[in-house]
């Protein structure tokens, strides 16, 4: 089934209609140099870039550099250079957990916010290059913190404040962080969450950590260590309102934001300053087709990378009102998300299908209880949205008048490649449609031959777009290797996927070791790793399994030591231990106590059984013949749970 595309609304007469995608999309392939020439108008540059594209996803000459030689500064064109004509429009909206807890910034106190917060950082020793760790709720401030890191070239790492200290910990030291920026707490859903006493706990760990800079949110009492922690509010008083922009290359590094692959500890993606700024401010103009004026919101974290495109870097750089929402979809009610576009008048609403979802089961009665009047766009992002959520979110919360923009992209891609325009593209629930301009997929089969026309298979990139991850932090090689390898020459999303007889895209899901959780992505090697650091475990297999709210839940096969004995109460333990040692998005949903897991002979764990008993698809189970040991399957079968 398909919606034949939204016309655009009168009073937007200049959206991207379905000629013009089109036309964009040849010119983007046939000449790539003169489209992205063009495109980087859309950035404001201290040196002018002489060349564009410069790439190549083959070993010999693997390179992925885009106006390598212009300079530029992402707060300049994110703040200072929207004064001019509208330094009083409200930048930020900022909603706190408590409904009507709000606070506005404008574009010129979000230029006095963000200078000072640098001239904070450079007094604290943070020089161009340096990794900053941000660990923080959804606060204004958090937004000056990042700009303020762009501001002196220094690149940020933000951290997810729901990891525990031990992620943290990991993450300050991957990118040897000399400064973590924190708050005293954070609020959501009504809880406080204690995140000064967990950088306390992870810098026990991270020698290197000169400073912590605390931000008083919520006034909880939190422990100051003399010589290392400093209050914002204290370290403001003594610093000027302004601060010089550092001019810095295309190719110098913005931020890095750690993600969870197939294996080993989550990788730091690393996104540069030219390239990715001329993607996302593109991507969030066109694909939200945002108009001066207008309120957009997008509820996603600043710790994932939709907070960093979409929150922030994306709305800022085109003079948007972008919301900050420190709370969640459920509280104090289920209402809140309606409740909160009507009073603040949200014109665009980008969220995921797992918040979709899990107000879908609570009722029509708590959307449409609200006018939700304001609302003329929607969007999701994070995972598969499935056609009956799509429906939903089309139906009752957009009254079937807005287009719902189901945008495919990764934390590796910097912003939205696959995804309709709102008045130019036919949707189809459940499809992510057509890719942008500038996005060339294939569909390979595993061996790596290319599948044509109607078809499904797994999907790769053949060609590099400015927004694209440059390296991952401090390891090129597992950069190249996790990416250019499984299929050389082009660049290997982990996702499997579907075309249809259109040409349209339809994302099936992970098909690596990955596991999407609610929209985010847990690998299954660091639960794994998280359940046999526990005393009592000596062996554990995780997979995903269909999950109605989260999409995927995370089920775990553990094998004890010897002596061990299964019980529910060390089911309750180690459930725990995962949510303290990474954090409570990787809580597995399920965990079975396994006598042993199916085996090759030469000892390797044949995952694809164990997905199967998770999914209870116990026909599929397939050959078994080539285990070590087959009768463990059985076992494994008699004791599934859930
Ligand atoms: O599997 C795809 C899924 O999320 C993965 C990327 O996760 P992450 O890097 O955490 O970024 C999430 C936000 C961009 C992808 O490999 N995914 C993301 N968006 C969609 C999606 N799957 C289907 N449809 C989408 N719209």
């Amino acid at each position: 089934m398909s919606e034949t595309c939204h016309p655009a609304p009168a009073g937007l007469p200049d959206s991207i209609d379905r000629a013009g995608y089109e036309e964009a999309y040849r010119r983007s392939v046939a000449d790539p140099e003169g489209y992205w020439r063009g495109e980087a108008e859309r950035v404001d540059w201290i040196t002018p870039f002489t060349q564009v594209k410069d790439t190549s996803f083959d070993e010999a000459d693997f390179r992925i550099r885009w106006y390598a030689d212009g300079e530029l500064n992402v707060s300049v064109n994110c703040v200072d250079r929207h004064l001019a004509t509208r330094a009083d429009q409200v930048a930020i909206v900022w909603e706190g957990d408590e409904p009507g807890e709000t606070r506005t910034l404008t574009y010129r106190e979000l230029h006095r916010d963000m200078c000072r917060f640098a001239n904070v950082l450079k007094s604290l020793g943070v020089r161009r290059g340096d990794r900053v760790t941000l660990y923080l709720p959804m606060i204004a401030d958090a937004a000056a913190a990042m700009l303020a890191c762009t501001r002196i070239g220094a690149i940020h790492s933000i951290v997810f404040g729901g990891f525990s200290p031990d992620s943290l910990a990991n993450r300050i030291q991957d990118c040897d962080s000399r400064i973590v920026i924190t708050a005293d707490e954070g609020c959501r859903g009504g809880k406080r969450i204690p995140l000064k006493a967990n950088v306390d706990k992870a810098v026990a760990h991270c020698p290197g950590v000169e400073h912590v800079l605390v931000i008083r949110r919520t006034g909880g009492d939190v422990a100051m260590t003399a010589g290392r922690d400093v209050w914002l509010h204290d370290a403001l008083e003594s610093v000027d309102d302004d601060c010089a922009p550092e001019p810095m290359g295309a190719e110098d590094p913005l931020f890095i934001l750690y993600t969870s692959g197939s294996t080993g500890k989550p990788k730091g993606v690393l996104h540069t300053t030219g390239g990715y700024l001329v993607w996302v401010t593109k991507t969030f103009k066109e694909v939200f087709d945002y108009r001066d004026g207008e309120l957009f919101w997008c509820t996603a974290d600043i710790g994932w990378v939709t907070g960093h495109s979409y929150v922030v870097y994306g709305p800022l750089a085109n003079g948007a009102t972008t919301v900050m929402f420190d709370g969640v979809p459920n509280y104090p009610d289920h209402g809140r998300l309606w409740e909160t576009v009507d009073r603040l008048g949200v014109n665009i609403l980008y969220t995921a299908p797992t918040a979709i979802r899990a107000l879908m089961r609570e009722g029509d009665q708590w959307v449409t209880r609200h006018s939700r009047a304001s609302l003329r766009l929607l969007g999701s992002v994070g995972e598969p949205i499935n056609p009956e959520a799509w429906n939903w979110y089309h139906r009752v919360v957009g009254d079937s008048r807005c287009p719902v923009v189901d945008t495919w992209w990764q934390t590796e891609t910097g912003g939205i490649l696959i995804s309709p325009l709102p008045y130019a593209t036919d949707l189809k629930p459940g499809s992510a449609t057509r890719p942008l301009p500038g996005v060339q997929p294939q569909i390979v089969d595993a061996e790596g031959k290319v599948l044509e026309g109607a078809t499904e298979g797994n999907l790769c990139l053949t060609d590099s777009w400015p927004g694209q991850m440059r390296t991952v932090w401090n390891d090129h090689e597992r950069f190249f290797q996790t990416y250019f390898t499984t299929y050389p020459g082009k660049y290997f999303t982990g996702d499997g996927c579907r075309r249809d007889g259109d040409g349209y895209y339809w994302i099936t899901g992970r098909v690596d070791d990955v596991i999407n959780v609610s929209g985010h992505r847990m690998g299954t090697a660091e639960v794994e790793s998280a359940l046999v650091a526990h005393a009592s475990v000596a062996e554990a297999a995780v997979v995903g399994m269909p999950h109605e709210v989260k999409g995927q839940g995370i089920y775990a096969f553990v094998t004890l030591n010897a002596g061990e004995q299964p019980s529910d109460a060390l089911r309750a333990a180690l459930r725990q231990w995962v949510r303290e040692e990474i954090g409570p998005i990787a809580t597995p949903d399920a965990l079975q106590f396994a006598p042993g897991l199916p085996k090759t002979r030469s000892g390797k764990i044949m995952r694809r059984i164990l997905r199967k008993i998770a999914e209870n698809d116990l026909g599929a189970l397939g050959d078994t013949s080539t285990l070590a040991d087959p009768s463990v399957v059985d076992a494994l079968v008699a004791d599934r749970v859930g």
